[in-house]
């Protein structure tokens, strides 16, 4: 049985090798997307403001004041394009047009000024590795042969035989290529067969692309986030991979022989002409890849978003030793060059609370807090991702007719079909599956939590009675109002954007402990990512330091040992050193 990953898992990268490349621009040099803290918004799920149950724009905009009252800076939206919605608007049919579930152009400009009056930033995701079946080019180029648009997309004459195999995420058999029969021939989808990859090695599709960017950047937006970019540069010869490639297809389509060269022509197309921040997803193969992505001196992108962490998660548990190295080991190859992105959720993941913290009644605010924390508290740029800042959590729906994800829904089908195990798989969906994370913003007790006077596009969490943002609002000690807390400690202590950081303690298996420091000032940070009591050996009396957020209101005891700390079950503390 082909086993079931999730997307998150699929983007995967293995890493290794630590970079050296020297670059005149560090990484403490000042720029606004370093010191600014990201909110991630699925607009499909945030707010509806017209009864038809999906999110939308309108509903976005009467919610700016609540995202203002966040203190972020950036907010990035999920796909908004003109769009058939076969994976929620990452099948994008018109780059320059805002889907109808969505809203209007009026509606896109009314949002991006209201953003802007309150000093929020807008970073838009950027679909171009494929686009959508129902795009005009697609159209135009899958009617002929001789059409101009046949070389936007890879196109496999059949009467050469069938292409070498290609593995897709998404496809209900796996199978990258699609037979077109109106012209004999394959087009390729690493995606869904709604999904034809675009060719990027043609130069007037990536003027097109960059034609789009300015568009958007024209119409004042502040960043693009790239999304499955690493995989746009393919070698077009379409070479045979060796059996077993598809366990690791990352391998074989990341990183493509001509993807910097793109990069650095639409850098210089586009991001140098305008203040954006760029964001590609995935950070390739190596460390050594990341760097090229991102040292600024080769003048591609701003920042990497790798996955190596958050894919640590498992329905079993995970190891925080291992979570430990894998954000230590990114650090220092970062250390001097290249900035990273530091989240444990998005779109494609399932709840931080429930997949790094748990999310019992008991421990759910604690231990969501406690990870809130970790990410306003290492370097690199923090994400945020919609409703964790009320701890929000997997849905975990038991039933397959309540989940909406195309892959899901697919690969299910597709286990039934080889006789899989669905038991197996629906366990895993209920921890793993992305949906888990899609589901409505929980903004109060009332009928769908507020979210939508009419029948939300997927259910909503059944605790949201209990889970709730106006729920949180009244209470000083709420999980929202900690994570207000938490940026504005973030936003006055430049020390957690640019300070050196030195994990402590390194073996101990529970708590995560870390200094901060720059010549402005020196921060301890001890986290404990378990249920019980917990030691840290720290090596240093902190009795007399002053705690500059806890979620805990007592200060910890000091253990029998010297220079040692008792943490109580998922307590997060930061400390002044200095
Ligand atoms: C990565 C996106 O994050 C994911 O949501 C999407 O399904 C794929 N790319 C395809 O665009």
């Amino acid at each position: 049985m082909k086993q079931f990953t999730h997307v998150a898992l699929l983007v995967c990268i293995l890493m290794s090798g630590i970079a050296s490349a020297q670059t005149s621009e560090k990484n403490n040099d000042r720029k606004w997307w370093k010191e600014a803290v990201v909110y991630q918004i699925y607009p499909r799920s945030f707010k509806d403001s017209n009864g038809d149950g999906i999110g939308d724009l309108r509903g976005i905009i009467s919610k700016l004041d609540y995202i203002k009252s966040l203190g972020v800076d950036v907010v990035w939206l999920n796909p908004i394009y003109s769009s058939p919605n076969d994976d929620n608007g990452y099948d994008v049919s018109d780059y320059r047009n805002i889907m109808s579930d969505f809203g209007t152009m009026a509606d896109f400009d009314a949002l991006l000024k209201g953003m802007h009056e309150r000093g929020i930033k807008l970073v838009m995701d950027l679909v171009v590795n494929h686009s959508s079946d129902e795009h005009e080019w697609f159209v135009q180029s899958r009617s002929s042969r001789t059409s101009p648009y046949r070389n936007y997309y890879h196109w496999w004459d059949a009467e050469k035989g069938k292409p070498a195999p290609r593995y897709s995420l998404f496809d209900i058999n796996h199978d990258a290529w699609k037979y077109d029969s109106l012209t004999n021939a394959y087009y390729l989808h690493y995606f869904s067969r709604k999904q034809p990859d675009l060719n990027w090695e043609n130069p007037k599709l990536r003027q097109e692309i960059y034609d789009i960017m300015k568009f958007w950047a024209e119409k004042g937006i502040d960043g693009f986030r790239l999304d499955a970019f690493q995989f746009a540069a393919k070698d077009t010869n379409f070479p045979v991979f060796p059996a077993g490639y598809e366990k690791n297809f990352i391998q074989y389509y990341a990183m493509g022989e001509h993807l910097h060269d793109y990069l650095r022509e639409m850098n210089a197309e586009v991001f140098s002409k305008y203040d954006v921040m760029s964001v590609a997803e995935g950070a390739g193969k190596s460390f050594q890849d990341a760097h090229d992505l991102v040292d600024a001196d080769r003048k591609e992108l701003n920042m990497a978003y790798a996955f190596d962490a958050v894919d640590i998660a498992k329905p079993e548990g995970y190891s925080l030793l291992h979570f430990k190295e894998v954000f230590s080991r990114w650090d220092s190859a970062f250390a001097q060059n290249g900035w990273l992105s530091i989240f444990l959720a998005n779109h494609d993941q399932a709840r931080m609370v429930s997949r790094f913290g748990n999310d019992t009644p008991a421990f759910r605010d604690l231990s969501s807090k406690m990870l809130a924390t970790f990410i306003m508290t290492m370097r690199g740029t923090p994400y945020f991702y919609y409703g964790d800042e009320l701890a929000m959590t997997n849905a975990g729906f038991e039933r397959i007719e309540d989940y909406k994800d195309m892959p899901t829904l697919n690969e299910y089908q597709y286990q039934k079909n080889t006789g899989g195990d669905l038991k197996k798989f629906m366990e895993q969906v209920k921890f793993g599956c992305r949906d888990n994370g899609r589901t409505p913003f929980q903004w109060d007790a009332t009928h769908n939590a507020g979210f939508s006077s009419g029948t939300p596009w997927i259910k909503i969490n059944t605790n949201y009675k209990i889970i709730n943002a106006q729920a949180q609002e009244k209470n000083p000690a709420s999980t929202l109002n900690y994570f207000r807390s938490l940026v504005n400690v973030r936003k006055k202590n430049l020390t957690l954007v640019y300070g050196k950081y030195e994990l402590l303690d390194k073996n101990n298996p529970s708590v995560y402990a870390y200094t901060r420091e720059d010549e402005s000032g020196k921060l301890l940070i001890l986290l404990n990512f378990s249920k019980e009591n917990a030691l840290a050996d720290i090596g240093m009396d902190v009795s007399k330091k002053t705690v500059l957020l806890s979620n805990y209101k007592e200060r910890s005891r000091p253990g029998k040992r010297k220079n040692t700390v008792v943490l109580k079950p998922y307590e997060a503390k930061i400390y002044v050193l200095k």
